[in-house]
Order: structure tokens, then C-alpha cells, then sequence
């Protein structure tokens, strides 16, 4: 393991780039992690999509610039595959910091942030993944440090314990959630900023899927990048999933170029249908239309239904089914809309909610109703 502080070019060669939690070993062999890191965006100009959050991060880190400071506290929010933890690094890599990162679950005892944060030189990058599930010690520990530059380190026990405090170097937190309605409030407060990232729109896509081609050398064509980012689920990780997946049947059963037609055998093959809905996707549908009758379920009951845990469901499954307007998050539990039975092949009861209208679309609405 690394200690010293690293660059963002220096973690991609040291980690394969992979923060979320799977590294490489120096010896590796190239394979499709290394695939992964190259198709990371480095700096803002080359990440695609969210122009809003964008321009508004541009805007906090070159106010920070002027001004000689670090940069306010950013939190990043929104379902997996969306770009967060390639926008901590691009953040640190526009600044000339270095970045340290960690995750939430790593942080177990107070000691290990107070580790963390000691270690900081002034203008470092500390890069804190799936922040909602740090602990509550460390948690406490972090207010004072994103507000003071400050930890308070508790030595011994019981009536003995001395409070001492320690400095730490002005820095940068950067957050990552997939639930930022589980931030305690406090935490949430203590950002300057907070991302909320959206699903990408297929004409996003599509310029994902060009540049991941370009890179990986893929004879990507027009209409073959239309078949792929219309079932990528809005999620820029699927869509460069799917294009190396479509890669191999093109070049094991055809002539290596992706036309619509190779796209769509492919994706046959892999059992991803027009909408991109995967397999938890379909088997969180189907529950939900045939085991209760369209609902309104709760959460926890239709994920044992699936097998899987409600977290998983609730974070990974229903944001993308939200936002495709087949799952409508009620006070009463989930309801399939009249779309989840079209798409199941089955007719809608008359009293399934309609469609969601698009205006609905990309305001993350999965997000507010927990
Ligand atoms: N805006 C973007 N432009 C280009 N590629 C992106 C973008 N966002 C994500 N990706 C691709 O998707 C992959 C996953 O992104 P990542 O930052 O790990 O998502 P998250 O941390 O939100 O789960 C990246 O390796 C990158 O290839
Ligand atoms: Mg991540």
C-alpha cells in the first residue's frame, strides 16, 4: 500500500485506477481494469455530460485559485456509475493537488480518520468514498476538522481521558454518496458544495461511447453507438461495459466494426434489453407486477422477494427504473406504473399511475423520497 501523498495520474498507475475498492497488482497483466482506467476523464474539459455541475465546479475551484485557499468542502451525490469518484480525482488533478483517498466503511474507529487527516499537506485532496456509512466517532471527528482544521484526539479512558488537539493542514474534503439522504445533517452542512450528479442523456452517451472508442481502438459506428447509449441505463459505466462486451462479439463474430446489428446481437447475447434494464432490474419488475399485484410494496419486502439487499435495490435498481418512469416511489411503498406492465408484456390494471411526465426526468426524484 501506498502512504505518501499521490497524484491522480499516480493512483490510476498505482491502483488501476480504481478507487472503489479493487486494486492491481504491479504485475498485472493489461487486462479490462486497466481498460477502466484509461477511459477515466483526467481533467473537466474531457468529462462528458453534467453541464451544470460542471460549471459550477469550475467556478468553486478557480474562485479557490484567485484567492490563494483550498477549495470548499464538495460533495458528490448520485447512483453508481455516474462519474463521482472520476470527478474527486479530475478536482485534485485541476488543482495540482495530491489525493488521498478513503472510504466511509474504512473509517471504523475515529483513530483511523485522525490517522488519515494528520497526515495532510496544506492543499491536499482528501477523498472520502461512500461517505453516509462512516462511523459516528469519525463522523464527529470530521466536523471539527472541515471546519477548523482541527481533530481533537482522545487519549486514554474513562474519567482519565485527556482531550488533546491537533492542527491539521487546511484541506479539501471530497465526499462521494450514493444516498445523500442518509447524511446526518451536520455533515451534510460543513459542505461548501454539493454535486448532485444525474443520469446522462443517450446523446451523452454516445459521446462517452465515441471517446471510450477512440481510446480502446474500436471501430465504433454511428448508429452502433445509438444501440448501445440507448441501453446504458444513463450511466456512462455501463455504456463503456457494454461497448467492450459488444467489442468481443464483433470481433469473435464478425469483422471487428459495431454496426446497429452487431450492437443489437450482442446485446441479445447478453441479455440486456431495449431498455438497458439488466437482470435485477427486470427480476425487481417483475416481483413487483406479479408477486404484488403492482403494489405498493416496501422496500425491504420486495428486495428479499429479489434476493437481494434492500440497499442494493433501493440505491443501485430503483433510481434508474425512477427515472425510466416504470417504478413510482409512493408514501405507501413502490407501485409499478402502467409502463413496468407494457414493458413486462403484461396489461395495466386501470388503476396503475401513468406515466412520470419527463419534465420529471433528470431532477433525481429517487432521491428525495426515502
Ligand atoms: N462524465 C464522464 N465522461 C466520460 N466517462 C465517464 C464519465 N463519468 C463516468 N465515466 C466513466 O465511467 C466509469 C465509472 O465512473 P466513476 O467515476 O467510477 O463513477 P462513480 O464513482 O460515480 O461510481 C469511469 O471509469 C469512466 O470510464
Ligand atoms: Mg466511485
Amino acid at each position: 500500500m501506498h502512504h505518501g501523498p499521490v497524484t491522480g495520474d499516480e493512483i490510476e498507475d498505482e491502483f488501476g485506477g480504481s478507487a472503489d475498492g479493487t486494486e492491481l497488482s504491479p504485475l498485472a497483466t493489461p487486462n479490462e481494469r486497466d481498460d477502466e482506467t484509461s477511459l477515466r476523464p483526467r481533467r473537466l474539459a474531457e468529462f462528458v455530460g453534467q453541464p451544470r455541475v460542471r460549471e459550477q465546479l469550475e467556478l468553486v475551484l478557480q474562485g479557490a485559485t484567485q484567492r490563494g485557499v483550498p477549495p470548499d468542502h464538495v460533495l458528490l451525490s448520485g447512483p453508481p456509475g455516474l462519474g463521482k469518484t472520476s470527478l474527486a480525482m479530475i478536482i485534485a488533478a485541476e488543482l495540482g493537488s495530491a489525493l488521498r483517498i478513503t472510504s466511509g466503511p474504512a473509517l471504523e474507529r475515529a483513530g483511523d480518520l485522525a490517522a488519515m487527516l494528520s497526515n495532510l499537506v496544506e492543499g491536499d485532496v482528501l477523498f472520502i468514498d461512500e461517505i453516509h456509512r462512516i462511523a459516528r466517532p469519525a463522523e464527529e471527528m470530521l466536523y471539527l476538522a472541515m471546519e477548523d482544521y482541527r481533530v481533537d484526539v482522545v487519549v486514554g479512558k474513562g474519567p482519565g481521558a485527556t482531550s488533546i488537539p491537533l492542527e491539521i493542514a487546511p484541506f479539501t474534503l471530497v465526499g462521494a454518496t450514493t444516498r445523500s439522504g442518509s447524511l446526518t445533517g451536520p455533515l451534510r452542512d460543513r459542505f461548501g458544495f454539493t454535486a448532485h450528479m444525474e443520469f446522462y442523456s443517450p446523446a451523452e452517451l454516445e459521446q462517452v461511447l465515441r471517446r471510450s472508442a477512440a481510446i480502446l481502438g474500436v471501430d465504433l459506428r454511428e448508429d452502433g453507438a445509438t444501440e448501445i447509449a440507448g441501453r446504458s441505463r444513463g450511466t456512462p459505466r455501463i455504456a463503456n461495459r457494454l461497448l467492450r462486451r459488444v467489442r468481443d462479439f464483433a470481433e469473435v463474430r464478425a469483422d471487428g466494426s459495431i454496426t446497429r446489428e452487431i450492437a443489437m446481437s450482442a446485446l441479445r447475447v447478453y441479455d440486456v434489453d431495449e431498455l438497458g434494464l439488466d437482470r435485477l432490474d427486470r427480476a425487481v419488475l417483475d416481483a413487483l407486477v406479479r408477486s404484488f399485484g403492482g403494489g405498493p410494496v416496501g422496500v425491504s419486502t420486495l428486495a428479499v422477494a429479489v434476493g437481494e439487499e434492500a440497499s442494493t435495490v433501493e440505491e443501485v435498481c430503483e433510481p434508474y427504473l425512477v427515472r425510466a418512469g416504470m417504478l413510482a416511489r409512493t408514501p405507501r411503498g413502490r407501485v409499478a406504473t402502467a409502463s413496468a406492465w407494457t414493458h413486462l408484456g403484461l396489461s395495466a390494471p386501470a388503476n396503475a399511475p401513468g406515466p412520470i411526465p419527463p419534465t420529471l426526468f433528470g431532477s433525481d426524484p429517487a432521491h428525495t423520497a426515502d
